[in-house]
């Protein structure tokens, strides 16, 4: 049996390079030697988004035909719909009582995204999103998962995870996995607009499936090094952020880039029409594949695997429902 891996994605628009560069490569790479689980995280997404319930509803099948064109295999990978494995949110409920409001509120992401959400908010979190660590927990051990990749910002959940786990398993026996976070790099890429993360206002990021025309008009609206405002000025690309895309999409050549950046021998145009070379490089195999899935053929794919996700679910449950003393049997009406 192959150690089993889980992540998750938050359905809230389609995928960009950063989704590409960070999880999904590095979960399509393990997929041969791990079962891995690959969770469309759409109740998660509510607990920001329970606004725009269209707008989920319409991401989940985005994420899908994101995650295949990326190379995610669907003989291999399980690709699943969060909101169709109940089970996950009754785990969730359990978890509830191991562990307290102030050490919900002690988790650096989830106090760093409240503090990012005040215009949601106000004054007072729901209960939903302060408590979604727990869920996270319940995603996590559903599954067995062993191996969680993540990009940095997520190390704090899964720090708790693995508390909850030592204490679930001290409380009712051992039951649950302790899983780790493999630490996924190049997770965060930042906005084409200089913005630490990508994805956060609309424009700055470059999407899975935008057409040569688009990358090229969003790079060259890339904020570059302030201070260089003519062709023959002295750059610092340690500052430009078309250079930090050099130093992701064009790395053979990035020693040239930078030299001649300092010299004032290289424009910024004719640099970012470069970057858009290589972007559009990049980015051209998954369009290939994208073109080629079928939205009805791929939210089948994602049901069959929801149905295997469901089973490995119930089955943990039924064990977590044994060592909690809940395991009853109901006869069928
Ligand atoms: N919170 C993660 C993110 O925003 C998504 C996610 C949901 C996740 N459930 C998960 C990641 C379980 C890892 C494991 O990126
Ligand atoms: Fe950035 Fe390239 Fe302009 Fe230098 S030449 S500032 S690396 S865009």
């Amino acid at each position: 049996m192959k150690p089993k891996i889980l992540t998750g994605i938050r359905p809230t628009g389609t995928l960009h390079i950063g989704h590409y560069l960070g999880m999904l490569r590095q979960t399509a790479a393990l997929q041969d030697d791990f079962e891995v689980f690959l969770m469309i995280a759409d109740v998660q997404a509510l607990t920001d988004h329970f606004l725009e319930p269209q707008r989920v509803r319409e991401a989940v099948l985005e994420v899908a035909l994101g995650a295949f064109s990326c190379g995610i295999d669907p003989t291999k990978t399980t690709l699943f719909i969060q909101s169709l494995v109940p089970e996950i949110a009754e785990l969730t409920v359990f978890f509830g009582n191991l562990v307290t409001v102030s050490r919900l509120e002690q988790n650096p992401t989830v106090k760093t995204e409240i503090a990012q959400k005040r215009e949601l908010f106000g004054k007072s979190v729901t209960y939903g999103f302060l408590g979604y660590p727990l869920s996270q927990a319940a995603d996590i051990t559903v599954f067995d998962a062993a191996l969680v990749p993540v990009g940095a910002d997520q190390l704090p959940m899964i720090e708790q995870t693995r508390e909850i786990v030592r204490k679930f398993n001290r409380l009712y026996g051992e039951t649950l996995i302790e899983p780790e976070a493999r630490v996924v790099d190049a997770a965060r890429v930042r906005g084409l607009d200089g913005a630490v993360k990508m994805g956060k206002s609309l424009g700055n990021a470059v999407a899975l499936d935008d057409s040569s025309a688009v990358v090229s008009a969003k790079v060259m609206s890339a904020v570059t090094d302030p201070l260089k405002l003519r062709l023959h000025d002295a750059g610092h690309p340690e500052v430009c952020t078309v250079f930090a895309y050099h130093e992701l999409f064009n790395a053979d050549n990035l020693e040239t880039v930078a030299a001649e950046c300092r010299a004032g021998t290289r424009g910024c145009v004719a640099c970012k029409r470069e970057l858009s070379a290589h972007l559009d490089a990049f980015l051209e195999p998954v369009r290939v594949r994208r073109a080629q899935l079928e939205p009805a053929a791929t939210m089948r794919a994602l049901l069959d695997g929801t149905q295997w996700a469901r089973r490995v679910a119930r089955s943990t449950m039924a064990r977590v429902k044994r060592a909690m003393k809940l395991d009853y049997e109901l006869e069928p009406a």
